[in-house]
Order: structure tokens, then sequence, then C-alpha cells
């Protein structure tokens, strides 16, 4: 062999059978061969394992889905580029024109825009209901043909609880499909409810430290199997290297989201008591609206705690410029607390009725409560509340 086709026929090493990495290597390669062309087509036929081309199937993303799939009590998992990628691609996937899909005000702010503005595009309809409106919901599914709802609990950014039984419930008997963004909540919360199928931004908790973007859509085989080839057809996979970085994350899933969720609660119990907070929302709180649904939904409460301050939008302004261990910026659920001023959570597509069930008012600030000491966080919060006093 030349040496410039050595250097892309490159050795082989072969593991001995009996030894084996501890870390699960990176399966780095768009594509995969076998030497018969029949086996190749019998794998792509899904009449033997093996993969071909990662677009469609990586064995590092494989790892990973059915690490996910488990964890959130379901059998099967699509992984994605993005959390919006796992939601768009999964909505896509379900709906055709003259659909409805019902909805609510405290989705998060991307995925109203893509059910509103870009599937509206293609004739698919809407309802915007608030996710606390049981009656309304179930008056919604009662009168017109509904093909999914897609709900979200606790929601982005005020931590609004959704009765999941209640709406489950109410879509089986009206013959529409559940699809629940459980991103704020985590794998191991709600896989109890009769939800068909989960999304989650990976980029949040499941990777935990900020630096690698991904997603997810969980269900049922047969469901997710007829997914599949929409969604890989519409292409936002996720690069093995970034499912490596997430399954890495993973270990610590549940050391961080205990811990950080603890934090969270601490953070919020002392928010409450401040005289400069007007409103604390956490549902860990007693005095959250929905606390008891809460409770009995989940395990525990997450880490994002929303507060309206006292005083105007330029006080909120003060007060999360003054922080210095909260990171002015968006997303949740890594080591590092962060902290989205009411300047980036304005509501912009609302009547004014829908500002209010949003319950985003010029003063509301979120946190996402990081793995640092809880003192440290309460003693910045601290100062930074005393400077707006100031
Ligand atoms: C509830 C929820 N769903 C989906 C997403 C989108 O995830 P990604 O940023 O990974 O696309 C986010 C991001 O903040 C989110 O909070």
């Amino acid at each position: 062999m030349k040496d410039r086709t050595r250097v892309i026929h490159q050795p082989d090493i072969e593991m001995p059978p009996d030894n084996r990495p501890l870390v699960a290597p990176i399966y780095q390669s768009v594509k995969f061969e076998m030497d018969r062309i029949e086996e190749s087509l019998r794998a792509l036929r899904g009449e033997r394992p093996g993969f071909f081309y990662t677009r469609t199937s990586n064995p590092t993303n494989r790892q990973l889905e059915e690490l996910l799939a488990g964890l959130q009590g379901r059998e099967d998992c699509i992984v994605s580029g993005s959390g919006v990628a796992a939601v768009s691609s999964c909505l896509l996937s379900l709906c055709k024109a003259g659909d409805h899909i019902l909805c609510f005000v405290e989705t998060y702010g991307p995925s109203r825009y893509f059910i509103r503005r870009m599937l509206g595009r293609f004739g698919v309809e809407h309802t915007l209901l608030s996710i606390e409106d049981d009656e309304g919901i179930e008056r919604a599914l009662r009168e017109r043909p509904t093909r999914l709802v897609f709900f979200e609990s606790p929601t982005n950014p005020v931590t609004k609880v959704a009765d999941i039984a209640r709406i489950c419930g109410a879509a089986r008997a009206a013959g529409a499909l559940t699809v629940m963004d459980n991103t704020f909540a985590g794998f191991h919360n709600h896989g109890q409810f009769d939800v068909d199928l989960f999304v989650h931004s990976l980029t949040k908790y499941a990777s935990g430290h900020g630096d690698v973007m991904g997603g997810a859509i969980i269900g049922a085989r047969e469901l997710v199997q007829s997914m599949r080839q929409d969604t890989s057809t519409l292409g936002p996979v996720l690069d093995p290297h970034a499912a490596f970085l997430v399954l890495r994350g993973m270990k610590t899933y549940f050391l961080r989201y205990e811990a950080q969720s603890a934090a969270a609660l601490q953070v919020a119990a002392w928010l409450e008591a401040h005289p400069a907070v007007a409103l604390v929302r956490h549902p860990g709180l007693p005095g959250h609206p929905r606390h008891a649904l809460a409770r009995r939904q989940m395990h525990d409460f997450g880490t994002v705690v929303t507060f309206d301050l006292e005083g105007s939008m330029e006080d909120a302004r003060i007060f999360v410029e003054a922080l210095e261990l909260f990171a002015i910026t968006a997303s949740l659920g890594s080591v590092e607390s962060l902290v989205m001023p009411p300047h980036f959570m304005q509501p912009r597509d609302f009547t004014p009725e829908q500002v209010s069930v949003s319950g985003l008012t010029p003063t509301t600030v979120r946190l996402s409560i990081g793995a640092e000491d809880p003192d440290d966080l309460i003693a910045d919060l601290d100062q930074a509340l005393a400077k707006v006093a100031a």
C-alpha cells in the first residue's frame, strides 16, 4: 500500500473480546460499512441490528436514546441537535394540514412560535388556553376534533403546574395525542402519567454543564418508530460527540438535579421572606397555587425560581446587573447559576388578557440555581437587592 492510500485506509485496532473500555467510545463516524450489500439492506429494513448512516442511526446516539427512554419509563427515543429540533420535528411528523393543536399561553416561546406561526402557515390550526384552565381544556377537547395537546409542567418561566392526569384523561377520551415538554421536570419525573410523547431539551439538565445542545423525543416503540423516517429526513441530527458529552453529563444527572433543586427551594424560601420581593414562584413552596398537585406529581421541583421584584423594570435592571454569581443569559439546568431579567422575557405576541395569564410582569426575574453553595447565592442576592434599595 502506498502512503497516500495508507493515510486513508488506517489500521484497525481490534479489542480482544474480554477487554472493554469503561467509558464507551464515541462512534465519530458518519458511515458504517458491511462486507455484503444484502446485509446492509437487511439492517436498513430493520431485519437485523446494524448501522449505515449517522443521520438515521449511530451507536453513540443509540446508547443515549436507550438510556433516556429507560429513565423516562418508555420504550424508545429519538435524539436531535437541540430541544427545539425535538419539538418541531415531533410536531411536524404528527400533524397535517387541517389538524388542530391545543396549546397554552404559558408554553415556551419558541415552541409557541413554531405552532402558531410556522405550523399555521401549513394549515395546522391551534387554540391557546391557560394551562390552569382545566374546564376550558376539557371543553375544547369535547367541542373540536384535536390531533394533539402540547404542554409543559412546570411551565417556563413562571413555573405553573399542569394537572397532567386530567389533561391526559381528557385527551385520551377525545382521541387526541398528548405531547409533553418535560424539560423542566426532567427524565425521572412524570413517567407514571399516560403521556404519549415526552420531548426534552438535553441542553439543560441532561448535559448539565452548558457546553452542548441536544433534544429528545421519547415514547412507545411503535409511535416513535413511525416518526423515525420523518425526523431523519428533516435532519436535525445530534452529532455523536455531542451525544457522548450528554452521556457523560447524565452520569451526574441525579446528583446535580437533586442538589440544585434543594438549593433552589432554599433560595425561593429566602426570597419569599425578603421585603423587596413581591411574589416568588417555585412549585416546591407551600404558597405556590398548585403546590399540592406538584407534590403529588413530582419527586422534586427543579431549579428554576421566578420572582417579581417590588418596583420598576429599571429596579430589576439594577438588581440583575449587581449580581456577581449569576450570569445574565438564557437557559437553565447548568452547574452555573443564571439569571434572566424581565427585559428578555416580555411577551410580544400576546393580547392584554394573555399577558395577564402569562404571569409575566415588568419586574419578573427568572433564576436558574446552579451547583454553587446556596449560602453564597443567597449572599449575592442579598447584596444585589440592597443595591436596589439604595
Ligand atoms: C421548556 C423548554 N423547552 C425547549 C427548550 C429548547 O431547547 P434548546 O435550547 O435545546 O433548543 C427550552 C430552552 O430553554 C425550554 O426551556
